[in-house]
């Protein structure tokens, strides 16, 4: 088990564009293994690889229904909307309110570099659209419609 540490917002590294993989690599599966590591140590949903200070296209997302391995995920479809909380492993302790889609489909590379189809709704659509867009140095904060809350006030 190796826990990675995370980085926070305000981290340049978070508003930076990631590079696809073209092949796998053992550097790269002990990459995915540690970043599932990290997200469940976190107790997070979804952890994308510049949040563990590594500029590459990858994604692990886990909503409760076991693990998810993207690499260099591409949005096909997405439809619908819906609006609720968002929170984010790299800005601890806030949440906000952000609008998503309902349903995505995306494609996407797993583990063992087979092309894969996905297609999600509810929390998944928004894990998956919050990942990706870590991928490209976006973070929710900037999708916030109401700027950021601490969890505790909710509480
Ligand atoms: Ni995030």
């Amino acid at each position: 088990m190796a826990v990675r540490n995370i980085r926070q917002l305000g981290d340049a590294i978070l508003t930076k564009k990631c590079r696809e993989i073209k092949e796998m690599t053992p550097r790269i599966r002990e990459l995915i293994a540690d970043m599932k590591d990290t997200m469940y140590d976190a107790n997070g949903v979804g952890l994308a690889a510049p949040q563990v200070g590594v500029l590459k296209r990858v994604v692990v997302i886990d909503v409760g229904e076991g693990p998810i391995v993207l690499l260099n995920p591409r949005m096909l479809e997405s439809s619908g909307e819906q609006t609720g909380e968002e929170g984010c492993l790299s800005v601890p302790g806030k949440y906000g309110i952000v609008t998503r889609p309902m349903h995505v489909k995306i494609e996407a590379w797993d583990e063992d570099m087979e092309r894969i189809v996905l297609e999600g709704e509810e929390l998944l659509a928004r894990a998956i659209c919050h990942e990706m867009e870590h991928l490209d140095g976006h973070t929710y904060v900037e999708k916030a419609e109401d700027g950021l809350h601490d969890v505790e006030e909710e509480a």
